[in-house]
């Protein structure tokens, strides 16, 4: 049996729930952390979490669900537990690395991962040469740090890309730019990955009239097998960002998978309702394996 924590801000959340029950089912010892009221004490030899007036102690693993919103004070908690020895199934530098598009895209693209052809400019003048070099208009512009399909725009024209990537630019929020892979037509597929295995896909749809699969802009979905291609690429993306759980969004495209995205902390709602597969269980099973490997490790430190 062992003690596990879940870092999430919402004890109600159906991610949250689920990863609850599986851990339960499984004879564990399961409570819900809140990271944000942690409380982190930095003292010689001493790492030390407080929480609700306590010292956190006794636990073997974490599960970090951190939102967008709370990224960097969320992976300092983590941090903190790692540094405790406690072993997690997302390590804090693969979420904050996950958490920006144009770092994840930079190392799978260096790594040889296809990824759709994406720029960003270091200033306003070079806009026009960079649209060029993505074959021209529609581009998709987006922000560095976007969830949910928020902050990913369309832009048909470079006379709408310009503007749009200045007024980013002027609110201090860098953007990256993007080819529109057209023949995806509103779709991409979500795989999900634990461990060293995909466990489930879905292929995501866009509403009419919106370019965004995101489920939260009412995209629907249905269960769908990869190719053994994607299958590859989905893998190997995950190995490079470290997450030994992760969402991977991979565009169909004319020259084969694109890898759009790796989410590091995937919610389990739209996967698990759509695939009928216990993600949630296959986490937790996982979680298992990478404290013994860890334990076993930290004895021979
Ligand atoms: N280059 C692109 N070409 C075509 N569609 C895209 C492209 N980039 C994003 N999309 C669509 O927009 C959605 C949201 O983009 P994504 O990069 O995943 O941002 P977010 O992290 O906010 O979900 C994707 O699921 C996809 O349907
Ligand atoms: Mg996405």
């Amino acid at each position: 049996m062992l003690n596990i924590a879940i870092l999430s801000r919402g004890p109600g959340l159906y991610s949250t729930q689920s990863l609850f029950r599986a851990a339960r089912m499984r004879g564990h010892y399961v409570r819900v952390i809140d990271h944000g009221l942690c409380s982190l004490v930095i003292e010689q030899g001493l790492p030390q979490v407080m929480y609700e007036g306590t010292r956190l102690v006794g636990m073997d693993a974490v599960i970090p669900r951190i939102g967008a919103s709370v990224t960097d004070y969320g992976a300092a908690v983590i941090r903190q537990l790692e540094l405790m020895g406690i072993y997690t199934a997302t390590r804090s530098e693969a979420l904050i690395m996950a958490r920006d598009k144009l770092k994840c895209l930079q190392i799978l693209s260096a790594n040889g991962i296809a990824v759709p052809r994406t720029v960003i400019a270091g200033m306003p003048e070079a806009l026009p040469r960079l649209i060029d070099n993505l074959g021209g208009p529609p581009v998709v512009i987006k922000m560095l740090e976007s969830t949910h399909g928020v902050g990913v725009i369309l832009a048909e024209s470079r006379n709408t890309a310009i503007p749009i990537v200045e007024a980013f630019t002027k609110l201090g929020q860098p953007v990256i730019l993007q080819e529109y892979i057209e023949e995806a037509a509103g779709t991409d597929i979500r795989a999900f990955v634990v461990g060293k295995r995909v466990v489930a896909s879905m292929f995501r749809q866009a509403q009419v009239g919106e370019f965004r699969s995101n489920m939260h802009l009412g995209a629907t979905a249905s269960p769908i097998a990869l190719t053994p291609d994607e299958e590859k690429i989905v893998l190997e993306s995950a190995r490079l960002m470290n997450l030994e759980i992760a969402g991977v969004d991979i565009l169909r495209s004319k020259r084969g998978p694109l890898v759009m995205e790796v989410n590091a902390s995937p919610g389990l709602e739209g996967i698990e309702t759509t695939t009928k597969v216990d993600i949630a269980g296959a986490i937790i099973e996982n979680l298992e394996r990478g404290v013994e490997k860890h334990m076993g490790k930290r004895k021979w430190q």
